[in-house]
């Protein structure tokens, strides 16, 4: 017989590690997957760990063979900056990684016969405002407006939300005999991710935790947007949060099948000011990075959540000052003090 368990691809990333620590909480058996050997500090909390490429049907196959996979975490992706480097890899990973995990959730639900859960990270990298004009006129945005990204990451995110509600909504919808495909997509578009205790990579949204982790560890930081550059951002316990509630959500409230979530909306200048109060001597200069603060600039800045709110109840716990006074600055405090 095999094993029931929950998915988690890119389980070694930022939302990983704060998504295995919450499920091991409520029991559920998670296998984690990613290109890298599975963190020390993890391995305790998942069942089983497999260091591979989810575009590696060997493996995919393997997995399946030993475990019923009933729910899946698909979190893996080449992030936003790194993805401008390599934009055809960024399109086998995170497009052609995305279409393969939705297969194997397909297959799953044919097997066990019931419907898997496949949860989705997408990202406020799916909209795309024309210039900063425009960015500072329109405010928040809805989930539907202004889908132009500029990034092969943004273009990769908003095509995996139209897949996921394809194989939802409408898979094979022209065949004789009428069956759904058995997934049950759902997709949050996060705001950049704060987290006290990892650093992200590759992402363009990276300055707030640079800025803040820098300062943590007595490190000068130049900042690559200006001091004006405003997106929402989130605190990691909140990211953990919108994904197990959206996924907990009963499916007929669901009105849609991708989310905006909201939380707080600070300028660059506004976050350096923050890490300034709790880090009086820390050194923040700014120096932007032409290319990736037009990034930024394209993002919006804000959401309008009132979807989720609506939908699933969603509030965040964290506004700006709960998530440096409460999570990021005691929590990166204690985390380099303890290394050093
Ligand atoms: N944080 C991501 C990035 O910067 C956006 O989803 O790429």
């Amino acid at each position: 017989m095999r094993v029931p368990v929950t998915l988690i691809t890119g389980a070694n990333g930022e939302i990983g590690h704060g998504l295995i620590e919450h499920l091991r909480k409520n029991g559920t058996a998670v296998v984690a997957l990613d290109l890298k050997p599975i963190d020390e500090s993890l391995r305790p909390y998942c069942h089983a760990h497999i260091a591979g490429d989810i575009l590696d049907d060997f493996l995919m196959g393997r997995l399946v063979s030993e475990y019923e996979i009933n729910a899946i975490y698909h979190l893996a992706a080449l992030l936003s900056t790194r993805a401008e480097y390599t934009p055809e890899t960024a399109h086998s990973v995170n497009v052609e990684g995305t279409l393969k995990l939705i297969k194997l959730a397909v297959e799953q639900a044919r097997w066990h016969g019931h419907r898997v859960k496949f949860l989705f990270p997408s990202s406020i990298a799916a909209y795309g405002l024309p210039d900063v004009e425009t960015k500072n006129k329109v405010g928040r945005v809805r989930e539907t407006d202004w889908n132009f990204p500029t990034t092969m990451y943004g273009c990769n995110k908003l095509y995996c939300e139209h897949l996921g509600r394809y194989y939802t909504l409408h898979y094979r919808q022209l065949a004789a005999e009428q069956t759904t495909s058995g997934v049950d997509f759902r997709a949050i578009r996060f705001p950049g991710l704060i987290s006290a205790v990892t650093m992200p990579t590759g992402g363009t949204s990276d300055y707030a935790p640079e800025m803040i982790h820098a300062a943590a560890q007595g490190k000068p930081y130049a900042c690559f947007v200006a001091p004006e550059a405003r997106i929402p951002f989130m605190a990691m316990p909140d990211g953990v949060k919108a994904l197990v509630t959206l996924a907990a959500a009963p499916e007929e409230r669901l009105t849609q099948r991708v989310y905006n979530v909201g939380a707080f909306s600070p300028t660059a200048a506004e976050i350096r000011e923050r890490v300034l109060r709790a880090f009086p001597h820390a050194d923040i200069t700014f120096k932007p990075d032409k290319p990736r603060a037009r990034i930024i600039d394209s993002w919006p800045a804000d959401v309008d959540d009132t979807a989720a709110r609506r939908d699933w109840g969603w509030q965040p716990d964290y506004d700006f000052a709960r998530a440096f006074d409460e999570y990021l600055v005691p929590t990166i405090s204690r985390y380099y003090a303890e290394r050093k």
